[in-house]
């Protein structure tokens, strides 16, 4: 079973767990004997179970299992250690087992609460705060029930209680390490190139109504179009791009998805410049150096302006090209898959280059049918030694491109994306949906990694919590426990080789983007990467799924480091690297 599984697995079962145990206290209040006894056997067997799925995920990794471990594990075992010989005792009264189940449901209710608001790391002020719950809802329902304790049982119950909450609370809401990140404030020094641009352009970002899907729909659009205007350039010209803003009242920016510009150019408000305010422009200037696919789209408040529409694409060809060359950026607008279903006639013989483009916060199942291609570049960097590929599927992350090429063959092909039709030299009816999915990892011709060892590691757990420290609390989507602005941020030396270690533990998708540098994939889940060298800046990290990434710090500047499902950027998930 995949450590994600497990991860879901073992969440149910704790939920089974704690829900049978209160379930079985309050029968056994009312007296319901066969139900509180039956509810109380399943309740044990549940809590029993863990044992078995929290050793599978310490195996795994001790970030999925460490709360489990040091707070679930010893809660349900006094759950049992109570619950357990009552139950075998219980012959006259059932309520006279009440307490014991009802204590038991607390105390796995409330190692599920850790999970669940806390996760990773496990903490002291965790496992108090649980504590103190346990202790004091015994405490209530022992007097709503007329449980006489004596008074220094009482007393000690009550002592502990406050305790374990007074030092839990301190523990947890306490700041820890101040983060170094200026939050709108100290932007670089802008060192625009002084050279004379040799391609310019002027995006003006506006509300607009734009054509989706054959219907009008309300938009945020570069030059009152979605997606806004393609740039293309050649490996040598020096880019200038004035952003203007008319009436976003959010202000924009632009960020060059995968581009490694400056770090004055990368477009992020409040790290890189200022938000562009509604009047106001920005002059970005920065030399193509990097041949490929790759978009744009603004950093302020990103999660919804690009989902209403501030994106493009930005192509860097090599030189003069020869064939088809067709950019695919698909995106959904309320609700509307873009971009309209295209069909172009093609001579055989052609060569043809799709540039797929995912714009947008969730992975995409691409399939192109009726040729077999090659997968020839991915985030914009060429693959070595790819090998052609039939009637298989690719999965492409929020913010990734892939370059597939192919020869036309003098039958249509048509590329799908999630099963639709997006383009096509002619009718192609193939069913697509059970073609088996590339694993890039193991893709094209391997290569020695470049360097032989790593100044630098840092681990990053992905995870859910609750989030105390702004002003309201939210259930954030975190890193190693923490929050933006509250993750401390990573800082590397110019000429570092720094190696990431990214974990996630949760039960959603996280596509792992880190401005300003290309990664290079090592490993996933302890199997080491065997294809080609990939170079991404965009990869989904699934529930469960263990990456080993490395890169050499040789991009000076204040760098997002970010979950590229924007929501989630936009509800913590969001730290820094910083050159020091
Ligand atoms: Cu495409 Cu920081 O994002
Ligand atoms: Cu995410």
């Amino acid at each position: 079973m995949s450590t994600g599984s497990l991860l879901a697995v073992d969440l149910v079962i704790a939920v089974l767990a704690a829900g049978a145990w209160l379930g079985g206290g309050a029968a056994s209040v009312a007296r319901r004997r066969p139900l509180a006894l039956g509810l109380a056997a399943v309740a044990l067997v549940a809590t029993l179970a863990r044992a078995i799925t929290i050793t599978a995920l310490a195996r795994a990794g001790w970030w999925f299992a460490a709360e489990k471990v040091l707070i679930a594990a010893p809660l349900s075992l006094a759950a049992v250690a109570v619950a357990g010989p009552r139950l075998l005792r219980a012959r006259g009264d059932v309520r006279a087992v009440a307490l014991a189940l009802l204590f038991a449901g607390y105390a796995t209710g409330s190692a599920l609460l850790v999970t669940v608001l806390h996760g990773y790391p496990a903490s002291a002020g965790a496992g108090l705060l649980a504590v103190a719950g346990v202790v004091a809802a015994t405490v209530i329902s022992g007097r709503a029930l007329g449980a006489r304790p004596s008074r220094p049982v009482s007393r000690v119950a009550v002592a502990v209680a406050v305790a374990a909450l007074v030092t839990g609370t301190g523990l947890t809401v306490a700041p820890e390490t101040a983060p170094a990140v200026p939050h709108d404030h100290g932007f670089p020094a802008a060192t625009r190139i002084s050279a004379e641009p040799t391609r310019r352009f002027t995006l003006t970002a506006g509300t607009a109504t734009v054509n989706a899907g054959g219907r009008d729909v309300a938009a945020w659009a570069f030059n009152a179009q979605v997606p806004g205007p393609e740039l293309t350039a050649t490996v040598g010209d020096i880019l200038e791009v004035t952003l203007r803003n008319r009436d976003i009242g959010r202000g924009v920016t632009l960020h060059w998805h995968g581009y490694d510009v400056p770090n004055d150019q990368d477009g992020v408000p409040g790290v890189t410049q200022a938000a562009v305010r509604p009047g106001q422009e920005f002059v970005y200037r920065f030399r193509a150096d990097q041949a490929g696919t790759y978009w744009y789209h603004t950093h302020s408040a990103s999660d919804v302006g690009v989902r209403m529409g501030l994106y493009g694409v930005l192509v860097v060809r090599p030189g003069s090209v020869s064939g088809l060359d067709v950019t695919v950026p698909v995106h959904t607008l309320a609700g509307r898959p873009l971009p309209a279903p295209t069909v172009q006639r093609v001579e055989a013989g052609v060569p043809v280059r799709l540039r797929l483009i995912n714009t947008d916060s969730t992975t995409h199942r691409y399939a192109l049918a009726g040729t077999a291609f090659l997968v020839a570049a991915i985030d914009g960097v060429d693959l070595r030694g790819p090998t052609p590929l039939v009637d298989t599927a690719v999965l492409i992350p929020a913010g990734g491109r892939y370059d597939l090429v192919f020869t036309a063959p003098a039958t249509p092909v048509s590329l799908f994306v999630d099963g639709r039709a997006v383009y096509s030299t002619g009718p192609v009816s193939t069913a697509t949906g059970a073609w088996p999915v590339l694993d890039p990892l193991g893709y094209g011709a391997t290569a020695a990694v470049p360097w032989p060892r790593f100044d630098r590691t840092f681990t990053l757990v992905l995870d859910r919590g609750l989030d105390l420290r702004g002003l309201l609390p939210r259930y954030a989507h975190t890193v190693n426990g923490a929050a933006d602005p509250d993750i401390p941020p990573q800082v590397v030396r110019r000429g570092d080789v720094v190696l990431f270690t990214i974990v996630n533990r949760s039960q959603v998708v996280h596509p792992w983007h880190l401005h300003g540098h290309h990664v290079l994939v090592l490993a996933r889940d302890g199997e080491p990467a065997v294809g080609s060298p990939l170079w991404l800046d965009s990869f989904d990290v699934r529930p469960g799924e263990v990456w080993k990434v490395a890169f050499r710090a040789d991009n000076p500047g204040m760098w997002a480091n970010h979950c590229h499902n924007l929501a989630h950027a936009d509800a913590g998930m969001t730290l820094h690297l910083m050159y020091s």
